[in-house]
C-alpha cells in the first residue's frame, strides 16, 4: 500500500478517495479539506477571533487544533453538562489538551453556573435528552460567543453528522429543516455566526488525525443518546457507502452544491423580529416582555432534587419497551 502523493508506506486507506496515504500527507490532505470549506463557504477570516465548542471528542479536539495550526486565533469552550462520570471524563480530555496547548479555555457548568444538569432536565421536560442539552449547548454557545467579543462559533461536526441529519430531514420531508441545513449560519439579530469547517471530513478520518496528532479523546458516546434517531441514520449511510465509496460526500456536498441553492427562499422566510429575553437579554422569537426558552428551562430545572444518569436511562429503556410491545399489537 503506497501514499498517493509521495509514493511511500501508506498507513490509511480511503476508498471514497481511491487513494491511500502516509501520515504527513494524510494531514495534509485534511487540512486541504478544511481550507476548502472555510473557503468555499466563506466561513471563517484571518483576523477572526474564533470560538470552538469543543466536548473532549475527536471531531471538536482536532477542529481546534487543526484552526490552530492554520494560524487563526482560536479559543475553546466546554460546556459541562452534568452528564456523570462521561461529562467528568470529556472535561479532563478538554482541559489536558488546552492546557498541554497553551491555549485558552473557557468553562461553563450547568450544575455550578445554573443550578441544573442535563439528567434533571430531560426529568423536568420529560422529553429525549438530547432535546434539553442541544437547547442549554446553543443559548450557552451563543451567550459565550456574545459576552467573549468572538467573530464566530465553531462546532465539530463532521460529514457523517451532516449527512445523518439530511438524511432525517429528506426522509420526513422536512423543508424548513432542509433549507436552513448549511454549514454556515450568519450572524443575525444578535446571534453570532456558526460553522462547521469538518462538513468535508468523516468521522474515521477525525480519529485518524487525533492518532496521528497524539491527541486523547473521549472514545465513549454520550452515555444519553442511546438510540438517537441519528445514530440509526448513520448505520444506514455506513453500508450504502460500504457498497459504493463516496455516496455519503457525494449526497451531502452535492446537497449544499444544487439542492440548497433551490431552497434557498424558504430559508430566508425565517422569524424577521427578535425580543430580548427579559430575565437574560438574550434575543428570543417570541412577543414583547416574554421569557426565553433558556431561562425557563433553567427555573423548572433548578426547582427540581437532582436526577442520577441511570435513572433517566432506565425510564427511557422501560418506555421504548412499552412502545415496542404497543407495536407488536
Ligand atoms: P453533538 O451534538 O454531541 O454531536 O456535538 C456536536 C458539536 O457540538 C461538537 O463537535 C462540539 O463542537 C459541540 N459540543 C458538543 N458537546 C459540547 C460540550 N459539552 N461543550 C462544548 N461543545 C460541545
Ligand atoms: Fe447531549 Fe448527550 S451530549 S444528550
Ligand atoms: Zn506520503
Ligand atoms: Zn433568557
Amino acid at each position: 500500500m503506497k501514499c498517493r502523493t509521495c509514493r511511500g508506506p501508506a498507513i490509511i486507506e480511503l476508498p471514497r478517495h481511491n487513494a491511500n496515504f502516509c501520515a504527513e500527507h494524510f494531514l495534509q490532505m485534511c487540512r486541504r479539506q478544511v481550507e476548502k470549506a472555510i473557503h468555499d463557504h466563506d466561513m471563517i477570516k484571518k483576523t477572526d477571533r474564533v470560538l470552538v465548542a469543543v466536548s473532549g471528542g475527536k471531531d471538536s479536539l482536532a477542529v481546534w487544533d487543526m484552526l490552530v495550526e492554520l494560524g487563526y486565533q482560536a479559543d475553546g469552550l466546554y460546556v459541562a453538562l452534568g452528564i456523570g462520570e462521561y461529562s467528568e471524563e470529556s472535561r479532563e480530555y478538554t482541559e489536558r489538551f488546552a492546557a498541554e496547548r497553551n491555549l485558552k479555555l473557557t468553562v461553563v457548568s450547568l450544575r455550578d453556573d445554573y443550578g441544573y444538569d442535563i439528567p434533571t432536565a430531560t426529568k423536568v421536560t420529560g422529553r429525549v435528552p438530547c432535546s434539553a442539552c442541544g437547547m442549554s449547548k446553543r443559548h450557552l454557545f451563543d451567550k459565550a460567543a456574545v459576552d467573549g467579543g468572538y467573530d464566530v462559533v465553531v462546532t465539530g461536526h463532521n460529514l457523517d453528522d451532516e449527512a445523518a441529519v439530511l438524511f432525517g430531514n429528506a426522509l420526513r420531508w422536512d423543508v424548513e429543516y432542509l433549507a436552513r441545513q448549511l454549514p454556515v449560519l450568519p450572524s443575525r439579530h444578535g446571534f453570532p455566526k456558526k460553522v462547521k469547517p469538518l462538513i468535508r471530513l468523516t468521522e474515521r478520518e477525525m480519529a485518524a488525525w487525533c492518532v496521528i496528532r497524539g491527541i486523547d479523546y473521549i472514545v465513549e458516546e454520550c452515555p444519553m443518546a442511546e438510540g438517537n434517531r441519528h445514530i440509526g441514520y448513520k448505520e444506514v449511510l455506513n453500508v450504502l457507502e460500504e457498497k459504493s465509496p463516496g455516496t455519503k460526500a457525494s449526497y451531502y456536498l452535492g446537497f449544499l452544491d444544487r439542492m440548497a441553492p433551490v431552497l434557498a427562499s424558504i430559508a430566508a422566510t425565517g422569524a424577521d423580529s427578535v425580543t430580548p429575553c427579559v430575565q437574560c437579554g438574550a434575543p428570543t422569537g417570541g412577543e414583547e416582555g416574554s421569557v426565553c426558552a433558556f431561562c425557563r428551562l433553567v427555573e423548572r430545572s433548578a426547582a427540581h432534587e437532582p436526577v442520577s444518569v441511570e435513572l433517566v436511562r432506565k425510564k427511557s429503556r422501560s418506555q421504548k419497551r412499552v412502545q415496542a410491545e404497543a407495536s407488536k399489537k
